[in-house]
């Protein structure tokens, strides 16, 4: 049986800004609630369940995510609609510019709680042909 990441949980700072901010800036559907959880589904079926922290001290996470050269544009267009500060680099150094690394596309983002977002068109050391 293939091994397969189901689900992971992201502490946030308001649950329901979290989910809906990940659900509107990717283009998926609402948010659904499971138990505490707001589950965002993303297209490799792994469920982002977003947690309010309740006081606990939220330890900044990265999650990044492989779109298509459309998709990119369509999250990037959302991003700067929104205003929202970026970065060509995780160290978050290099502020409202985009990466090319291995021929493609990525930026980093943060979400409402600010754990670091990241969208790339080519996987990390995948050089196109
Ligand atoms: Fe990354």
């Amino acid at each position: 049986m293939a091994i397969k990441l189901n689900h992971t949980i992201v502490h946030s700072l308001d649950q329901r800004a979290a989910a809906d901010f990940f659900a509107q800036v990717f283009g998926f559907g609402k948010p659904v609630p499971f138990g505490p959880f707001l589950g965002v589904q993303v297209d490799n079926e792994v469920t982002l369940d977003f947690l309010n922290a309740d006081g606990m001290e939220i330890q900044m996470q990265h999650y990044a995510f492989l779109v298509s050269e459309k998709e990119f544009d369509q999250i990037f267009g959302r991003i700067q609609a929104r205003k929202l500060k970026y970065w060509a680099d995780p160290g978050q150094k290099q502020e409202g510019r985009i990466n090319h690394h291995f021929g493609g596309r990525g930026v980093y983002f943060q979400d409402p709680s600010g754990h670091l977002l990241e969208i790339i068109t080519r996987p990390y050391g995948k050089e196109l042909p």
